[in-house]
Formats: C-alpha cells, sequence, structure tokens
C-alpha cells in the first residue's frame, strides 16, 4: 500500500471522473479491493462482493447505459439550476462538465468495480419503519469507502457511481449476478488525467455535529 497519510487521504478524496485509459496493475487494484474486506458490516456477514470490470466489450456496455442515465439526469439538474445565482451556476456547471466528461469516456476507463450485496443477509433494522431504508446500505458503503480511500492512496482517481443502480436488471444480466444479489454502485477506477485529487469543499463541522440535542452547538 502506498504510504499516504489516512487523514491526508480522507481530506483529498474527490470525485475524480477524468480518468485515463491505461490499464491499472492487477497488484494495486488487489491492494484497494482488500482495503474493501476490512470494512465492518453488521453480524460481520460481509454480505458484499466487487465485480471488476475491464473486459472492454462489458465496460462498453456500462458506459453506454451510463451515459444514457447521465444524459436524463444532467438535463434534469441542468433545468433545475437554470434560475440560480450566476456563481453557483458556474460551481454547478464545474461538476457537470466532469460529469459529461464521465459520461462521455466511461468506456475508456480501465476498470469499473460494481460493488453487490446480498439483502437477505443483513441486519436491517430499520426495515419495519415508515421511511426509507438506509441500514442495509451500512454494511456496503464502509467497504466501498475504504475502497475510495485505498484508490487515492495509491494515486488512482475514482468515484462512487450509482445512476447504474436505475438500470439494475441490464446490469444484472450483463455480469451475471444472481438474485438475490443486487448492486449498489459502480466505480470507475483509473489514473487521473490532471492533478485529481484536492482539497474539498464541504460544511463545517458546527453545521453537522451536535452536542445532546439535535441542533445544540458541539461549542
Ligand atoms: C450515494 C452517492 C451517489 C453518487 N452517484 C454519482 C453518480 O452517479 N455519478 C457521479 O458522477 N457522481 C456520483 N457521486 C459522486 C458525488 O457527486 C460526489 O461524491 C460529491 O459531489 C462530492 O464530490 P467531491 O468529493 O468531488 O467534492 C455519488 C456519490 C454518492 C455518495
Amino acid at each position: 500500500m502506498a504510504e499516504l497519510e489516512l487523514r491526508e487521504a480522507m481530506r483529498t478524496l474527490r470525485a475524480v471522473r477524468r480518468l485515463r485509459p491505461d490499464p491499472v496493475p492487477d497488484a494495486v487494484l488487489h491492494r484497494a479491493l482488500e482495503a474493501a474486506t476490512f470494512a465492518p458490516t453488521g453480524g460481520n456477514a460481509q454480505p458484499w462482493r466487487a465485480i471488476v470490470v475491464r473486459e472492454r466489450a462489458l465496460v462498453a456496455r456500462l458506459g453506454a447505459l451510463y451515459a444514457e442515465r447521465w444524459a436524463a439526469y444532467s438535463a434534469g439538474h441542468r433545468k433545475l439550476w437554470a434560475k440560480a445565482p450566476a456563481d453557483a451556476v458556474a460551481r454547478f456547471e464545474k461538476v457537470m462538465a466532469a460529469g459529461d466528461f464521465l459520461a462521455a469516456h466511461f468506456a475508456e476507463t480501465p476498470a469499473v468495480v460494481v460493488f453487490c450485496f446480498d439483502p437477505t443477509h443483513m441486519a436491517i433494522t430499520d426495515a419495519g419503519l415508515d421511511r426509507v431504508s438506509v441500514v442495509g446500505g451500512a454494511s456496503v458503503y464502509p467497504a466501498v469507502q475504504n475502497f475510495l480511500l485505498a484508490c487515492r492512496a495509491e494515486g488512482l482517481g475514482c468515484v462512487l457511481t450509482t445512476l447504474l443502480c436505475e438500470v439494475e436488471p441490464a446490469v444484472r444480466a450483463l455480469l451475471e449476478i444472481p438474485e438475490p444479489w443486487a448492486t449498489a454502485c459502480a466505480v470507475p477506477v483509473g489514473w487521473p488525467r490532471g492533478r485529481g485529487h484536492g482539497p474539498l469543499s464541504r460544511r463545517p463541522l458546527a453545521r453537522m455535529a451536535f452536542a445532546e440535542r439535535f441542533g445544540n452547538p458541539l461549542g
């Protein structure tokens, strides 16, 4: 594993959508995937698997599906943002341009890692509540985050994407994912074209964490 202080990796792990087509060595990918296996899961059931997709024809099919979903998503979002203040639109368009690039070049990505999960082997403690259930995801996404951080440490660019979940049946057929396994995300991975990682834009701690009661300043 490349040496990079953990906090520095977390602080600079941003979505990198402009990737070079150059291949990623097996050993590098394996180290990053091994980091994913260290993640916690409910009851240590480890109900996730990762499919490393590098076969060009498969990546091209995923790319075509992704581009189609991105076109719909980005058109809707651009409409929503049309009336926002000019400086906010400029920031938004920067991210959208990176998204456009990823969609246009998805098929050239050297590797796409599709994370799957088995909903029948998850401790989903909020399943009975009258709201959207999120607890199941906590047995998958920590592994994804470990993978992203390990990619960052290796100097690889990557981005967690979920648009392909909208067309899960097509992805399932393509990658021969058996029932009851389902898809949690797809992570395009490759060497960054430009600077890649860098400082993040995030809300300050005071807005994100409270003391004792919701909304009570942490102090
Ligand atoms: C649940 C989730 C779904 C996401 N889906 C997509 C996606 O489908 N396509 C994409 O380009 N980025 C996707 N992202 C990346 C986010 O847009 C990105 O992490 C966020 O804007 C912060 O970007 P930054 O780390 O570069 O500041 C997703 C991230 C998360 C956590």
